[in-house]
């Protein structure tokens, strides 16, 4: 697929092949994009966690009101923000360059055969410190990946709106 191909085609996938394997080898491909993504100032201020653990899994549907196909999902990638490396050079930025990372990530795993549904945490304080008490974690959680191979195939859909747009 090419890169046109792989963004009109990825959706939000919420049911997945339970128990399905993701090589590490796949993983770690998806965490270089996610790394290989724009960030201010290039200060990265990103970490990720690679949760397999079903009873964190399982623990994170309790949290949050809108995870629940972590269920047949097979793992969970959280992308946690780290404000803190852009004090001084570029701060408040880290959003924006979490949600390229993220968005890396949704790619590069489409490309590879999976499908992944972004679960919003930030800037919700009480989601995050819930999602950070459940992992154990210290920095802030920015949002929770599914991941896994899908078992649904949402059709692509095309928003193109003339009326987005102002040609200039
Ligand atoms: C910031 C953000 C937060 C989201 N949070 C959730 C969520 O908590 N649960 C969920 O099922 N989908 C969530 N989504 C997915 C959106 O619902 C989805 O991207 C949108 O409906 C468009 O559908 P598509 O991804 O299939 O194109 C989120 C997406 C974004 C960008």
């Amino acid at each position: 697929m090419n890169a046109l191909e792989t963004i009109r085609s990825r959706r939000s996938i919420r049911k997945y092949k339970e128990g399905a394997a993701v090589p590490k080898e796949d993983l770690k491909q998806i965490l270089e994009a996610a790394m290989m993504a724009p960030s201010a100032c290039n200060t990265r201020p990103w970490e990720f966690v690679v949760l397999q653990d079903r009873e964190k899994l399982n623990a994170l549907m309790k949290v949050h009101p809108y995870v629940s196909m972590l269920k047949t999902a097979s793992l969970a990638i959280i992308v946690c923000a780290k404000p803190e490396v852009q004090e001084g050079i570029c701060p408040g930025y880290f959003p924006q360059d979490c949600g390229a990372a993220t968005q890396n990530i949704l790619l590069a795993a489409k490309e590879l055969g999976y499908g992944t549904c972004w679960c919003g945490v930030y800037p919700k304080e009480e989601r995050m410190e819930a999602v950070r008490e459940v992992l154990g974690i210290d920095c802030k959680p920015y949002n929770v990946i599914a991941l896994g191979v899908a078992d649904e195939e949402p059709a692509a859909r095309g928003y193109y709106d003339e009326s987005r747009v102002t040609w200039m």
